[in-house]
């Protein structure tokens, strides 16, 4: 009696699951406008409570752990692909525990040695790519991106003995991986289907790779690189067990293609905006060349920071890109909705989506306006009431003036009531938006120093979005132009 209207629908379990899913942030624009900001859709025959707008993003990512539940629905997609006992197939406090054994090896330090390991990756990558030979030419660029950000991510986070095994078996293993991430598998994740069974092998592959190095670099008595493998290797949990080595091969995995997808995504996103914009490629060169010298020296963490425009592409890209569009909570116990006379059932599941918020006029002006000097204070597009955290790579240790909690793994923004969170909020939150940040920052500035974009008909268009697999990206071929930059 007090629930949400429902979003009118012909077919009883189908209900809304096409139009939904075609485009989601379309269906949900559409039917805020008819129901309001909180209204029920059925996915799947699944009632499906969506929440839009601040107050909605604060109700979802800030639920309380009694209320809420994360782990019920992914668990069925990410446990075949992690391997057992981390993320979502173990209880929430021992999650919250990983997550801070993961986050040690995220810090400014770490980043600092991160910039030049990420810098050589992208050059070497487009020095020796037979798709960039030449002076000139066309490439479909999202799949050359997805290169980049694995090279750039196993690298730094990994380690060179796993990045180069990406050269060989590993590419295929996770791409075999990556193939239990298709959204049918919330489904059919159990069954003996071709694209499952190499998933399980993938999976018991990887780990073993993981562990043997483990066990290698255990023998050897090895204290050198203080990557996050030498953290968990030296990492208890608070009951005193250590992490056992399956656990940490299940992280590295987890870790790997937690970031794979979101920042893939998001470079690909970024250079096909700067194609349609050559006139603010050109600008961030010429950033670079204004602020770090005309010589152009070798990138460092601190170089980062003197360069807000190339920070602000990021950011801007994320508020009209995020790759997770659709964040899913199951309800464990009835929930009242504050200021309003419903009371959301435990048979019902919550979707929070923070980029209807982050599209909405109210809060960002001309808001499908792709325009990075937004983010710039006096900008006329300057978003309203937006709290912001620190800007750009800011260092996760420093202070932004914020209230904060501590879910276990580190102290996170008490409110959740912002409508710009492409990182989502809460105790899910992401822990990979400093390393995401460093990592598309340097590659944006890398590429911008070798090359010029341009859309292959000279236009100012954007493609349209793919939505067909967990993390939306951009749909393809997306064909660009290329120009190197002489020297
Ligand atoms: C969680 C976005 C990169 C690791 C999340 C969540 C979002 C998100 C929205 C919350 C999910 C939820 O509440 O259900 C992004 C975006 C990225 C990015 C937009 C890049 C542009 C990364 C990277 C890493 C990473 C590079 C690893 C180094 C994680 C982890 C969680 C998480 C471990 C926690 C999951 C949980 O506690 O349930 N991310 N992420 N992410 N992300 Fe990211």
């Amino acid at each position: 009696p007090n629930e949400p209207p429902v979003v009118f629908h012909w077919f009883p379990i189908i209900g809304s699951t096409i139009t939904y899913g075609m485009d989601p942030p379309r269906f949900f624009k559409e039917n805020r406008e008819k129901y309001g900001d909180c209204f029920t859709f059925i996915l799947l025959g699944k009632k499906t409570t969506v929440y839009v707008g601040p107050k909605g993003n604060d109700f979802i990512l800030n639920g309380k752990i009694r209320d809420v539940c994360a782990e019920d629905i992914y668990t069925v997609l990410t446990t075949p692909v992690f391997g057992k006992d981390v993320v979502y197939d173990c209880p929430n406090s021992k999650l919250m525990e990983q997550k801070k054994f993961m986050k040690v090896a995220l810090t400014t330090d770490a980043f600092r040695s991160y910039v030049p390991i990420i810098s050589d990756e992208v050059v070497s990558y487009f020095k020796r790519s037979p798709d960039f030979k030449g002076k000139s030419g066309i490439v479909n660029l999202p799949p050359k991106m997805a290169q980049i950000t694995i090279f750039t991510a196993s690298h730094a986070l990994q380690g060179k003995e796993i990045r180069d095994k990406f050269d060989e078996s590993l590419a295929d293993l996770y791409h075999d991986l990556d193939m239990g991430f298709t959204p049918v598998n919330f489904m059919l994740h159990w069954a003996p289907l071709p694209w499952n069974k190499r998933r399980d092998h993938a999976q018991r592959t990887v780990a073993k790779i993981y562990m043997d190095t483990i066990k290698a670099r255990r023998e050897r008595g090895e204290t050198g690189a203080q990557d996050i493998m030498y953290h968990l290797m030296n990492s208890s949990y608070k009951n005193g067990t250590k992490v056992p080595d399956h656990e940490i091969a299940h992280m590295m995995i987890a870790l790997l293609m937690a970031g794979q997808h979101s920042s893939s995504s998001t470079s690909s996103w970024i250079m096909l905006r700067l194609a349609s914009r050559p006139d603010i490629m050109e600008a961030l060169y010429q950033e670079q060349v204004d602020n770090l010298g005309a010589d152009l020296p070798p990138l460092t963490y601190e170089s980062l920071q003197k360069l807000p425009l190339n920070q602000a592409i990021v950011k801007e890209t994320l508020r009209l890109h995020a790759p997770i569009h659709s964040i899913m909570r199951a309800v464990k116990q009835p929930m009242p909705v504050p200021g309003t006379k419903f009371v959301i059932p435990t048979n019902h599941v919550l979707l929070a989506a923070p980029g209807v918020s982050a599209s909405d006029p109210q809060y960002f002006p001309e808001p499908d306006l792709w325009e990075p000097r937004r983010w710039f204070k006096e900008s006329p597009l300057a978003p309203t009431i937006v709290r912001e955290g620190k800007a750009g790579i800011g260092a996760p240790e420093e202070d932004d003036g914020e209230e904060k909690i501590d879910y276990g793994y580190g102290l996170v923004s008490k409110g959740a009531a912002s409508p710009y969170l492409p990182f989502g909020a809460g105790r899910h939150r992401c822990i990979g938006e400093y390393f995401a940040n460093v990592q598309l920052q340097t590659i944006v500035a890398m590429t911008v120093r070798m090359f010029k974009f341009k859309n292959v008909d000279g236009s100012n268009n954007v493609i349209g979005t793919d939505y067909a697999s967990l993390f939306s990206r951009p749909l393809e071929p997306a064909p660009i132009y290329w120009e190197k930059r002489d020297k």
